[in-house]
């Protein structure tokens, strides 16, 4: 190896330690009623002051200090790898100055930026007022007053539903989160981030295919979509080379073409499953993509250049099938069906080979929302073939995430969905296909490989102490709770022995799948409970087996 070579390796071990250090995670769950702790506080409010509020008249911390600094662009800084010093320096000025907020206050803290990194303090100053508020915020947590007033039937304060730091008005909390308008979305944020994010994932499978993918299936959850409002919406419609139009109500109804001397690139052909939260939250959104898509597969343009076209076409020549059958690219549900249940056969083990859980994905998500050739909208038409086709011309899988909160190994629902369409154009394309994920959480949004994002997900998390130390305190403090308070574990025994038995084999197979790590004392109280338990057991089936 020659210097060079080492120095570039050094630096790419260096750029992945940065990425794993400065990932945002969330340190136990959160307990109902209570305001977060002092360091959680600041971790937070240091994540806010990373992206510009216009609508605060605050930029983002990073990119003042780098101008004060003297540097011209932050933005162009991040993506070089050799400035490592500087983004260093950059990011510990700003971890300080917020330190100096949490404990001197607004003032103080614009002061010492001002002395420290020289950034002139009627710059800072809207930055650490707008910390302030949302630190008081914080401070006031308003969660068990307001469930007692709705238990007593009274009034909730409605709220928007977003993301902490991606829109700070969500705070205070407890109150009655509202979703979004539908119509509303994409917002115009929305698609100006969605068009990075969108970029930098066809960069992406450019640079390792050598070309774009013949078609993309994406995954649209609804929570996500309201979070962001409408961020993964607005990725569907930037890949397609389309953009958003609103109506004299101001109501994203319209769609308006990008034309491909703008675009410079050929318009992608998606398959969009969405789930049943989206598909009954964004009614008009579905009507809005499926219209985006059949215009699309209209224009007038060279088939290299409108990869929907192109398919389209091909359909319809092989199979003589119509137009509409050919254009169908929203799929979800049933009417009043959720989910795909691909989690709870991997759960119950009830597979054998990987194709039955595509097989299953696309069972209960191959329901067309579109149009006939009356224009009259479909909701939810069985269409097992058409979807099988175009997943068979899949050659790349897509999901958005957007928040720092659940990454995809903490929750079953990213492998039922993104795992699942996977799995169905491995088999319907005989391939597997290239799996992204985006992350659209940090300032600048990123591209990673399944593999990647399985790779920093378990480094930042799973081993991180910080982490699971905060997951592990969870669970003693639900063993000392609720099973070794004699009193309590009589009363709960009285009112559902199923439940106390199901809470302590949960417990126990934490400790044995080495998740846990308790006093012996109160290994050996459950394991006690257990035995006692064990009375019922001919009634509720057997107890979880402890590996020795
Ligand atoms: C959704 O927001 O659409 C969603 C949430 C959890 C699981 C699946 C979908
Ligand atoms: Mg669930």
């Amino acid at each position: 190896m020659n210097h060079n070579d080492r120095d570039a390796g050094v630096m790419r071990i260096y750029e992945q330690l940065v990425e794993i250090e400065q990932r945002l995670i969330p340190t136990g769950l959160h307990v109902f009623g209570r305001p977060a702790e002092l360091k959680e506080k600041a971790d937070l409010l240091r994540m806010v002051a990373s992206f510009d509020r216009p609508e605060f008249g605050a930029l983002a911390l990073p990119e003042l200090i780098a101008e004060a600094l003297g540097i011209n662009s932050y933005d162009s800084l991040l993506q070089e790898t050799s400035a490592s010093e500087t983004k260093d320096l950059i990011h510990s000025i700003v971890g300080e100055s917020v330190r100096q907020f949490c404990h001197g206050g607004s003032d103080s803290a614009a002061k010492w930026l001002s002395a420290k990194a020289n950034v002139e303090v009627q710059k800072s100053l809207p930055v650490f007022l707008l910390l302030a508020n949302i630190a008081e915020q914080l401070d006031s947590n308003h969660e068990i007053d307001s469930l007692l007033r709705s238990l007593r039937g009274e009034y909730i304060e409605p709220g928007p539903g977003a993301d902490i730091v991606q829109n700070p008005q969500v705070l205070p909390t407890g109150r009655n989160t509202h979703a979004v308008n539908p119509y509303s979305v994409p917002s115009q944020l929305a698609f100006t981030r969605a068009k990075l994010t969108t970029d930098a994932l066809l960069r992406r499978h450019f640079e390792e295919h050598g070309r774009y993918p013949r078609a993309m299936a994406l995954v649209l959850w609804g929570l996500d979509n309201i979070k962001t409002q409408g961020e993964g919406v607005a990725q569907a419609l930037h890949l397609l080379g389309v953009r958003p139009v609103r109506d004299a109500l101001n109501r994203a109804t319209e769609i308006e073409v990008i034309p491909l001397e703008e675009l410079k690139r050929p318009r992608m052909d998606l398959v969009m499953t969405v789930s049943g939260i989206f598909r009954d939250l964004f009614a008009p959104t579905m009507a809005l993509l499926d219209k985006a898509v059949r215009r699309v597969a209209a224009l007038d343009e060279p088939l290299e250049m409108n990869y929907v076209r192109r398919n389209v076409f091909e359909k319809i020549d092989g199979d003589g099938g119509g137009f509409d059958d050919a254009v169908a690219r929203v799929f979800s549900n049933a009417p009043g069906s959720y989910g795909t249940n691909v989690n709870f056969m991997v759960m119950e083990s009830q597979w054998e080979t990987s194709d039955a859980l595509g097989d299953l994905f696309v069972t209960r998500k191959c329901f067309a929302y579109t149009r006939d050739s009356k224009g009259q909208t479909i909701e939810g038409r069985e269409a097992r073939e058409l979807m099988d086709q175009a997943l068979s011309r899949v050659e790349a899988t897509y999901q958005n995430i957007d928040s720092f909160e659940v990454g995809i190994t903490d929750v079953d629902h990213y492998f039922e969905y993104l795992g699942g369409i996977s799995k169905a154009v491995e088999k319907r394309a005989q391939a597997r296909p290239a799996i992204y994920l985006s992350d659209s959480l940090s300032p600048q949004t990123r591209i990673r490989s399944l593999e990647e994002t399985i790779r920093l997900e378990t480094r930042t998390k799973t081993l991180n102490p910080k982490w699971y130390e905060g997951m592990l305190r969870i669970y003693t403090d639900i063993a000392k709770t609720f099973l070794l308070d004699p009193s309590m574990f009589a009363r709960l025994q009285e009112l559902n022995p199923y439940s106390v038995r199901s809470l302590t084999k949960r417990l126990l197979e934490a400790h044995d799948r080495g998740y846990w790590n308790p006093d012996e004392e109160i290994l050996e109280k459950l394991r006690e409970a257990i035995e006692n338990l064990g009375k019922i057991n001919s009634v509720i089936g057997p107890t979880f087996e402890r590996k020795t």
